[in-house]
């Protein structure tokens, strides 16, 4: 059985101040929470403060990105190092932002997977195509492509900690969900991918996110479905009462 996990990515918002607010309010409304597996990512100031509020709850911490590379002359970046130092666990790779502001490729997917991986974080690799690659039916060809970037040269037997993150680029921050037959399409497509490059027992064990405009309202009939074990939020994770209800009603299936 894959556990439901349920992540707010909070993008570039909340101060460190901000985040410990958050986090008072939240942690009472999900203090009976056993279904689900929270993650929260903060933005890289935030996570000290996020990691030193969560200990003892069962709530995890994750970036939002990561370089590959343990040090070195790279400035503005973060190692996986300096954040498994800091006690984050999780780390987002290759957020649809991150490709279309920052030059992230299936290529630098990949290295940083590998690098998290090593480091024992758990990462959430998104993928998902935008608008125009649906309307000329190439939904398939793009995961497919993607999933077997990111996954080249990495053994099964690595890959049990990997979480997939589908995210349909039209449906992020727009209002606009993907029906959950459309999500747990993709989500079939993206598991059969796993199973023929790494085996059906990773594929089977292996937890597809759904992200894009998940809000209360549309958690829960996401969720129900067999391949969706769980959800990507954004900006809906911002206020503590919209992710606790999230939560619930993913997790009331
Ligand atoms: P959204 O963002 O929930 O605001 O659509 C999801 C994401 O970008 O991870």
């Amino acid at each position: 059985m894959r556990k439901l996990l349920i992540a707010a990515n909070w993008k570039m918002y909340k101060t460190p101040a901000e985040s410990t607010a958050f986090l008072t309010s939240f942690f009472p409304l999900v203090k009976n929470n056993t279904a689900a597996e929270i993650v929260l990512c903060p933005a890289m100031p935030c996570l000290p403060a996020v990691v030193d509020a969560a200990r003892g709850k069962s709530v995890s911490v994750g970036a939002q990105n990561m370089h590959w590379h343990n040090e070195g002359a790279y400035t503005g970046e973060t190692s996986p190092t300096m954040i498994t130092a800091i006690g984050a666990t999780h780390v987002l790779i290759g957020h649809s932002e991150r490709r279309q502001y920052f030059n992230e490729t299936d290529t630098t997917v990949n290295l940083k997977l590998k690098a998290a991986l090593a480091h024992s974080l758990v990462p959430i690799v998104c993928v998902g195509e935008h608008l125009n690659e649906r309307e000329q039916n190439l939904t398939a060809d793009v995961l497919n492509l993607q999933i077997s970037v990111a996954l080249e040269g990495i053994k099964p037997e690595a890959l049990g900690p990997l979480v997939i993150a589908y995210e349909p680029v039209w449906a992020i921050g727009t209002g606009r969900t993907a029906t959950p037959e459309i999500a747990e399409d993709a989500h079939k497509i993206i598991r059969a991918k796993i199973a023929a490059i790494a085996g059906s027992d990773v594929a089977d064990s292996t937890r597809i996110l759904y992200g894009g405009s998940v809000k209360p309202d549309n958690a829960g009939s996401l969720c129900c479905l067999d391949d969706i074990d769980g959800a990507l939020v954004g900006g809906a994770s911002l206020d503590p009462d919209s992710f606790a209800k999230i939560i619930t009603n993913a997790t009331t299936r």
